[in-house]
C-alpha cells in the first residue's frame, strides 16, 4: 500500500513537472484567422456592390496579375460566409478578422448612399460568429479604394481624411454595438508603396508612378483618415459600446547584417522608412515623423535637385490629432531581412522607398524560404520585432493581426513547411510573454487560400484549401489547420501532435 502510494506520488511529480515546465498561452489569449474583403469574398457586382479599384484594375488592366485572375468570385465568401464560420468552429477559434469593403456598403465611397444588402451582408457574418462565441476584429479598410474615390485621387486627395471619416462613422454606427475591436487601416505602407493600386509601385502598371512624393503624401493622408476615425470612436461610440479602436502596421523584423557602423545606421534608417514612418507618429511620445528620416529624405532630396523633401510636415495641431490614437497596436509579422549599407547579390528588389537611402536588404540563406520572394522563416523573429517596439513606444497592447506561410498553388495539404513555420510563430510568442510584453492575441493569415493580390492565386497562404476550379468552392483542411486547432485547444505547442486522420469535426462547445 505504501510502495503504491510512493509510486502515484513519484508519477503525480513527474507528470506535474513536465506540465509546469511546458509553456503554456493564457486562457484569454486570443486565437484566431484573418481574411480581406477583396481577397475572399467575390460577388464583386452584387446586391449594389459599387466598383473599387481592384475591380477596375483587374479588369481594365488583367496582365497586372501574374496569372491574369481577379477576385470577381475569389473564395466566394459572399454566399459561403455560413462554411467560413463553421470552420471557425472547427479550428476552435476565439476571433476572426475580417475587412468589409468599403464600396460594398457605400458603392461610391460617399456615405450619403449606404447600401442595405452590404449591410446586411456583414450583419449576418457578425450575427453568425457571435452565435459561437468568436469575436469579430473589424478591418475597415484593406487595400480596396472605391473606384469614385480613386477618381478623384484616392488618398491623395486632401479631402480623403474626411471621407474616411464619413465612413466610419457608417461603420461604427451598424456594426459598434456587436463588433469590440476596429482597425482603421491594414497595413499602410503596402498601400502606400507596394500594392499596384497604391500609389508608389513600379512593380507593375501602377495608376501613379511616384514613389518618393506619393507615398510618403499617402502616409500623411492616411494618418489623418485613421486619427479622425479614432477621435470619431472615442467621442460618439466608446462610451456606448465600450471597444477599442487600432491600426495594423506591418513589422518585419530588420536586423542589421555585421557590426560595423555603417550597418547599424543603415538598419536604423531602414526600420524607420520600413515602419517607423507610421508608428511614430501615432505610439512615440513626441509625435510626427521621425527625425532621422526626416533628415536623410531632406539630404537626399536636395542630392537630386528637389526643392524640398518629399516627406511632407505635420502642423503641430495634426501631430496632437494623431499622436496616442490607438488603444492597440496590431502588428503583421511574417519575415526578417538582414541589412547592409553595401550592397549584396541577393538583394531584394522589391520597390521601396528606403532604395533612395541607398541601403539593402536580403535574406540569410539559411532562413527556410516560402513561396512569396519576400517571405521567409528567421529565428525569433515576433519576439525580436515586438521587443523594440516596446522599447521604443512605451509597452503597447499588441495583437499579431497577421502571420503566416506561402505554399506554391497545386495540392498541398499535408504543409509540413507551413507547420513548421506555424510553431515557431508560438515559440517566438510564448519569449513574448515570457519576457512581459502585453501581446493578447494572434490571427493567422488565413482561415483559407484566397486572392494574393499581383500573386493572383499562385501563392496560397490557407489553413484551409479552396478549390478554386470548383464552382462551390469547397473548403479542405490542411494538416496546418489540425496542428493549429491543437494548439488553440491545449494552449501549448505538441510537437509529438500529427493528425490522426484528415477529418474535421466540431468540438463540443464550438
Ligand atoms: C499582408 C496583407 O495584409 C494581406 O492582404 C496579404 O495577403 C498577406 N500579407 C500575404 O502577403
Amino acid at each position: 500500500m505504501k510502495q503504491a502510494v510512493v509510486l502515484i506520488l513519484m508519477v503525480a511529480t513527474c507528470f506535474g513537472s513536465t506540465v509546469k515546465h511546458q509553456r503554456r498561452f493564457p486562457d484569454d489569449f486570443v486565437f484566431g484567422a484573418a481574411t480581406a474583403a477583396y481577397q475572399i469574398e467575390g460577388a464583386w457586382n452584387e446586391d449594389g456592390k459599387g466598383e473599387n479599384i481592384w475591380d477596375h484594375e483587374t479588369h481594365t488592366n488583367p496582365t497586372v496579375v501574374i496569372d491574369e485572375s481577379n477576385g470577381d468570385v475569389a473564395a466566394d465568401s459572399y454566399h459561403n460566409y455560413k462554411r467560413d464560420v463553421e470552420m471557425m468552429r472547427e479550428l476552435g477559434l476565439d476571433a476572426y478578422r475580417f475587412s468589409i469593403s468599403w464600396s460594398r456598403i457605400l458603392p461610391t465611397g460617399f456615405a450619403n448612399e449606404v447600401n442595405p444588402a452590404g449591410i446586411a451582408y456583414y450583419n449576418n457574418l457578425i450575427d453568425e460568429m457571435l452565435k459561437y462565441n468568436i469575436a469579430p476584429l473589424v478591418t475597415m479598410f484593406h487595400f480596396d479604394m472605391p473606384k469614385k474615390l480613386q477618381d478623384l485621387g484616392g488618398i491623395l486627395n486632401p479631402q480623403f481624411s474626411d471621407w474616411f471619416e464619413d465612413y466610419a462613422r457608417v461603420v461604427f454606427e451598424n456594426f459598434g454595438d456587436r463588433v469590440m475591436k476596429f482597425i482603421t487601416f491594414n497595413e499602410p505602407k503596402e498601400y502606400c508603396i507596394l500594392t499596384l493600386v497604391g500609389v508608389g509601385s513600379d512593380v507593375k502598371d501602377p495608376i501613379l508612378n511616384s514613389m518618393d512624393v506619393a507615398t510618403y503624401l499617402c502616409a500623411k493622408n492616411l494618418l489623418l483618415g485613421h486619427a479622425k476615425a479614432y477621435r470619431l470612436y472615442d467621442k460618439e461610440f466608446r462610451e456606448k459600446y465600450g471597444g477599442q479602436c487600432g491600426i495594423t502596421i506591418s513589422v518585419s523584423w530588420f536586423e542589421a547584417a555585421t557590426e560595423s557602423p555603417e550597418d547599424q545606421e543603415a538598419v536604423e534608417l531602414r526600420r524607420q522608412g520600413e515602419w517607423g514612418f507610421f508608428t511614430h507618429p501615432i505610439f512615440s511620445a513626441e509625435g510626427g515623423f521621425p527625425k532621422e528620416l526626416k533628415e536623410a529624405l531632406t539630404e537626399k532630396s536636395a542630392q537630386e535637385n528637389y526643392s524640398c523633401s518629399p516627406l511632407p510636415d505635420f502642423t503641430e495641431e495634426e501631430k496632437d490629432l494623431i499622436r496616442g490614437t490607438a488603444d492597440f497596436f496590431g502588428v503583421n509579422h511574417y519575415t526578417a531581412f538582414l541589412v547592409s549599407a553595401i550592397k549584396k547579390e541577393s538583394v531584394l528588389t522589391l520597390p521601396n522607398v528606403m532604395n533612395i537611402l541607398d541601403n539593402f536588404m536580403f535574406a540569410d540563406d539559411e532562413w527556410p524560404k516560402a513561396a512569396s520572394s519576400w517571405l521567409t522563416l528567421a529565428p525569433n523573429s515576433i519576439f525580436k520585432a515586438l521587443s523594440l517596439l516596446r522599447t521604443l513606444y512605451g509597452d503597447p497592447i499588441f495583437y499579431i493581426t497577421e502571420n503566416g506561410w506561402s505554399t506554391y498553388e497545386g495540392r498541398d495539404l499535408f504543409d509540413d513547411d507551413r507547420v513548421q513555420y506555424y510553431r515557431a510563430s508560438m515559440e517566438s510568442m510564448l519569449n513574448c510573454l515570457d519576457a512581459g510584453i502585453k501581446l493578447k492575441g494572434y490571427m493567422a493569415w488565413s482561415l483559407m487560400d484566397n486572392f494574393e493580390w499581383m500573386q493572383g492565386y499562385t501563392e496560397r497562404f490557407g489553413l484551409y484549401e479552396v478549390d478554386f476550379s470548383d464552382p462551390a468552392r469547397t473548403r479542405t483542411p490542411k494538416k496546418s489547420a489540425f496542428v493549429y486547432k491543437h494548439i488553440i485547444k491545449n494552449r501549448y505547442v505538441d510537437y509529438e501532435y500529427e493528425p490522426e486522420n484528415m477529418t474535421m469535426t466540431i468540438d463540443e462547445g464550438h
